[in-house]
């Protein structure tokens, strides 16, 4: 079992698979355009289309670690980029279509809008977050970072989603359920994160102070 799917995430061709599907979202949108199917309010349901699915592909990314450690899938870091990388795409659409659309360009309006509403301030944030993320996520980036130093600075993603989370929050006006189901599962994913690092810490300093040959008397006991 274990082996078919460690074969199925190291084919290429699942790569392309899971490529096409992120773009599921964005063709949807096209063909809703297409078929002048954008609802009373276009601007609107592109915006609100955009944003759904940063925030979803900001969580899905968010998962990938999570899920290499507890299915013992260490393969799965193969697609944590590609993901990471169309969350990006998708805030790139999100913010874009605020800049062409809600603003026509203008820059002054665009400018007063993040100064003086705060869902767009946040928002504003996780999107000037996710930047430097994608620009260095190649390799050359990694190696001319190092391991370590680019590991911090792509633990930028967590605060790009809980900005993603608290601009929802502060946007809707009335039904706060979606923005704090999201809230929720950035919430766990962050706090496994945190649980994960405190185990590994114990475990470390547990090895540390382990004699090198006599067991401990806590171990004999
Ligand atoms: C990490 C970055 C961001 C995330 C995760 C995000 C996510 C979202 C989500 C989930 C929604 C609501 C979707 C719905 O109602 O179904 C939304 C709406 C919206 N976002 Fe963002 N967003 C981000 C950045 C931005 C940026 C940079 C801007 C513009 C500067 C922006 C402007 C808007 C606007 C104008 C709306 C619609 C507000 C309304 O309906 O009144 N967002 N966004």
């Amino acid at each position: 079992m274990k082996r078919a799917l460690n074969s199925i995430l190291t084919s290429k061709w699942t790569k392309v698979v899971v490529f096409l599907v992120c773009l599921v979202p964005l063709g949807v949108l096209l063909w809703k355009g297409y078929q002048g199917d954008l609802t009373a309010n276009p601007i609107e349901f592109v915006e609100h289309w955009t944003g759904d699915w940063t925030i979803r592909f900001l969580i899905i990314t968010l998962c990938i670690t999570p899920l290499r450690k507890m299915l013992r899938l260490p393969l799965l870091i193969r697609f944590r980029r590609m993901l990471g990388l169309f969350a990006f795409f998708y805030v790139c659409l999100h913010f874009l279509s605020w800049v062409v659309l809600d603003h026509f360009f203008n820059l002054h309006e665009m400018w007063t809008d993040v100064l003086k509403r705060r869902y767009i301030t946040v928002g504003f944030t996780g999107f000037v977050l996710l930047l430097p993320l994608a620009i260095t996520s190649t390799a050359g980036w990694i190696r001319r970072l190092g391991g370590k130093q680019w590991q911090l600075l792509h633990r930028a993603i967590y605060f790009a989603a809980i900005a993603g989370v608290i601009h929802y929050y502060w946007l809707v006006k009335s039904d706060e359920t979606k923005p704090l189901q999201y809230a929720w599962m950035v919430g766990i994913l962050l706090a496994w994160r945190i649980g994960y690092w405190i185990y590994g810490r114990r475990q470390r300093s547990g090895v540390r102070t382990l004699p090198s040959k006599e067991p401990s008397t806590a171990e004999m006991a």
